[in-house]
């Protein structure tokens, strides 16, 4: 066959289906096997009828996020039985998608974030006094989840927030992501035949609605006048008809996309850090050294170098959003290989960020690799924690400026002691998590 003048050819079909069997309790490494058997190549996943292709090189990972992305939809399988909780605005595609991203960017300036972050240094250090208690075992996941949670629900949906609606929230969110996972497996059931989780599901969409309608209610009130993003949205989209839906769709589905991976990644933290003890020491050493005992301020943060680079490198080896799924609008051809329209891509940033042809000694976790000058020589493409191209996140400076507060945040006062021991092998979710049942003590930082 031939497409624009280049001869192309099917794609390779890799086993993965036995993979999978093979590694039933960390299919991870199922993925993994995937990726050496490809090396680089784009192949195709076998599971059986449905054969999704796998895409991991850097070229083609730029083909279909920049080069090509209007043919590469978020829609289909992954994507479809979430809509009625992301809504029609900055998570989905076309027009409703336009707009929001036309109104989200020049909300989401440096200049704004910063604006943010003496309020999340406020939050944060607060809730750290508050929840931490020293030598008293924790769940990590637990305890980063319940520092994280509030933070970017007051921020987003305004201070005066009461904490029994945040405390609705964070469940129902979690039940809105998770309640329909069967669709995955059952894509081509419609949805007018309920399935289990649909109930479930339906019910978490009214919780998070009876929430957030009133806080846009409540900024409009205000004449959206105030710094939290509700605000914002509520200024930008003064003069819109259906402004109130548009605003919730926003909200709705930027916290979504901001807690869970903000969640995981700072959960992923603590067993790095006990894993690498001499990383763990120079990270110790500079917050000592521009924090001191605390606490942690806005001022502090860029001198946190390598606590920033050690976070580049936490989410190359564990990046929370480990799977980028797409659907091919048209008929394609990639690097000579034939994309049928309607085939399902399957980007991820985790096999990408480990191939040994881009990464030097890609499984060992080196924050180097992220000192300034050291990406000369890396593609681009090589390394997309954040995605790239018109989708790309609009969360990597606030996400940072939120990690920095939160473990300096801690380290300034503690030193972690983990409980788990082995390796700790990521488990796949809509995130990259942690296993489950990770536990930490956290002992006054003098007496470590
Ligand atoms: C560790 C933290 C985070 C990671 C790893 C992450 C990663 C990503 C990725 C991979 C995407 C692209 C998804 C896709 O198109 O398939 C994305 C999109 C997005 N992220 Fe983040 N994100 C993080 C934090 C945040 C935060 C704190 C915010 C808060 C504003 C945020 C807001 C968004 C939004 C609004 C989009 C959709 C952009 C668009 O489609 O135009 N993210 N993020």
């Amino acid at each position: 066959m031939s497409l624009g003048g280049v001869t192309s050819h099917k794609a390779r079909t890799v086993p993965f289906l036995r993979s999978l069997v093979k590694h039933s309790r960390t299919p991870v490494h199922a993925f993994e096997e995937a990726s050496d058997r490809a090396s680089g190549a784009l192949v195709r996943l076998n599971m059986g009828p449905f054969r999704p292709y796998l895409v991991t090189h850097p070229d083609h990972v730029q083909h279909v996020l920049k080069g090509n992305q209007p043919n590469y939809l978020r829609a289909g399988m992954f994507w479809d039985p979430l809509a009625p909780l992301l809504g029609q605005g900055i998570l989905s595609e076309g027009e409703g998608w336009a707009a929001s991203r036309k109104i989200l960017q020049p909300v989401f300036t440096a200049r704004y974030v910063n604006s943010l972050t003496s309020r999340m240094a406020q939050i944060v250090t607060g809730l750290i006094d508050a929840i931490v208690v020293p030598g008293r075992r924790f769940d990590v996941a637990e305890v980063v989840s319940a520092l994280i949670h509030p933070t970017i629900v007051r921020l987003f949906l305004g201070a005066t927030i009461s904490d029994d609606d945040i405390n609705r929230l964070a469940p129902a969110y979690d039940t809105g992501v998770t309640a329909r996972s069967i669709r995955l497996l059952l894509p081509s059931v419609p949805e007018r035949f309920p399935l289990l989780g649909d109930r479930a599901f339906r019910q978490a969409i009214k919780t998070i609605d009876e929430v957030v309608y009133p806080r846009i209610r409540y900024a409009k009130a205000r004449g959206g006048a105030e710094a939290d993003l509700v605000s914002r949205l509520v200024s930008a989209r003064r003069d819109e008809p259906d402004a109130d839906r548009l605003i919730r769709d926003d909200m709705v589905a930027i916290h979504g996309a901001a807690t869970e991976t903000s969640v995981t990644a700072l959960t992923w933290v603590w067993p790095v850090l006990d894993a690498h003890p001499e990383i763990a020491a120079r990270v110790y050493e500079e917050v000592d050294r521009v924090v001191g005992r605390g606490p942690v301020t806005v001022a502090h943060l860029p001198e946190l170098t390598y606590l920033k680079m050690f976070m580049d490198e936490l989410v190359r080896l564990y990046p929370p959003g480990w799977i980028l799924p797409r659907t091919a609008a048209g008929a394609d051809q990639i690097d000579g290989v034939e994309i049928p329209a309607g085939a399902t891509m399957v980007l991820s940033p985790y096999l990408t960020h480990r191939l040994p042809e881009f990464w030097d000694r890609p499984l060992e976790f080196d924050p180097e690799r992220f000192a300034p000058g050291n990406d000369r020589a890396r593609h681009r493409y090589a390394y997309f924690p954040f995605a790239a191209g018109p989708h790309v996140c609009l969360g990597p400076h606030l996400f940072m400026m939120e990690a920095l507060l939160l473990i300096a945040g801690i380290l300034c006062k503690y030193r972690p002691v983990l409980h788990t021991t082995g390796p700790i092998t990521p488990r796949l979710a809509s995130t990259l998590r942690p296993p489950t049942g990770l536990s930490m003590t956290l002992v006054p930082a003098g007496r470590a």
